[in-house]
């Protein structure tokens, strides 16, 4: 079984597993400044919310990295202006907000101990290091507490690619597969295409392959099918951004598919590690989502498949409601509607 490692911080350098590439093709690709990271979010080398936040911490080492002078005051202001350019490599994923508002914190924090540059910047990599490691425990107590929800022998429907290529370890979404393994248990897996880029194909497809989960891969128009089938027992999926009423933000076509799962009475459970849930955006109204490249619809494996001047319309994630949504899922414990409350009572935690 080969071991994927989708980030990798070596020697001062950011190594990130180039997910464009996928499934055919095992590469990294080296971040050595801020600008490089910026640019791997924005293509998608590196994608999922866990796996941008750890990256964006690790890009802000980069750009402490990159300072040249010794004022303290001088490097905040470049430090937090260099964040603000970073976040806005993509919109959805709230990880990725997160994680540059954590090390700004940190560096502040550093910064009016009256600690010397040299001493602030170790301190951003240990937090940077800290940051992706928390990611690994966070992962393997939201498998663990999804497992919680099925038996053995249940099979899991789920959507783009919440696993480890999303996150530093075993993913949220994907990790009840890694934890059933670990347990002894058989969970198996149906896992949709996810046009336009195709995430479940390139990336869930391989990594549960990889692992020797038991894995069904469909076009994203046999999901009603197979649900009416009474082939799926749970719906589970990741997130980017989840508002303080459960509305939930993720890849295009998770609406869709939460709604089929409902019609066909089969439970959605969101896996949400809580630096996904956003308090400050009231419902899923405020969350921004994101709209990508025409081509990304135009075009397979580089080939056009519709004609170039045809119209398109790419938004990159839809808002599950939170009426659709059975249970959220978080490494600090499962979060049932009324949501707006729970959920508040889980952050305090
Ligand atoms: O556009 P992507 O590939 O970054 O979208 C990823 C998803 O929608 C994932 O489900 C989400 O980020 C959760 S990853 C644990």
């Amino acid at each position: 079984m080969r071991e994927i490692i989708t980030l990798k911080w070596e020697k001062g350098n950011l190594l990130l597993l180039d997910q464009t590439l996928l499934p055919n093709t095992v590469t990294y690709a080296t971040c050595k400044t801020l600008e490089d990271v910026y640019q791997a979010i924005q293509t998608m080398i590196v994608r999922g919310a866990p796996a941008i936040g750890v990256s964006a911490g690790y890009g802000m080492v980069l750009a402490a990295n990159a300072f040249d002078g010794t004022d303290t005051a001088a490097f905040m202001d470049f430090y937090r202006e260099q964040g603000e350019y970073l976040k806005s490599s993509r919109p959805t994923a709230v990880n990725l907000m997160w994680a540059v508002d954590r090390m700004v914190e940190r560096a502040e924090a550093l910064a009016s101990e009256g600690q010397p540059l040299e001493a602030v910047r170790k301190g951003l990599e240990a937090e940077a290091v800290a940051i992706h490691e928390e990611d690994k425990q966070t992962n393997r107590n939201i498998g663990t507490n999804l497992l919680s929800l099925l038996k053995d022998g249940d099979t899991v429907l789920t959507h783009c690619n919440a696993g480890s290529l999303a996150t530093s370890e075993y993913g949220t979404a994907l990790s009840v597969f890694y934890m059933a393994q670990e347990k002894g248990m058989n969970i198996k897996a149906f896992a949709d295409e996810t046009r336009p880029r195709l995430q479940g194909a390139n990336l869930t497809a391989f990594e549960l392959v990889e692992h020797g989960v038991d894995v069904t891969l469909i076009c994203d128009n046999m999901a009603a099918v197979v649900l009416s089938q009474g082939k799926i027992n749970a719906l589970i999926v990741g997130c980017d951004r989840v508002a303080a009423n459960g509305d939930t933000a993720n890849k295009i076509g998770t609406f869709s598919v939460s709604v089929l799962a409902n019609q066909f009475h089969v439970p959605v459970y969101i896996a949400a590690p809580t630096t996904t849930i956003d308090m400050e955006c009231p419902t899923g109204k405020e969350i921004p989502i994101e709209e990508r490249s025409r081509e990304e619809v135009l075009r397979i494996n580089g080939e056009y498949i519709a004609p170039k001047e045809v119209k398109t319309y790419n938004l990159a994630f839809d808002v599950t409601p939170a009426e659709y949504i059975t249970a959220i899922v978080t490494e600090k414990g499962i979060v049932y509607p009324p949501f707006r409350d729970n959920l508040e009572i889980l952050m305090k935690k």
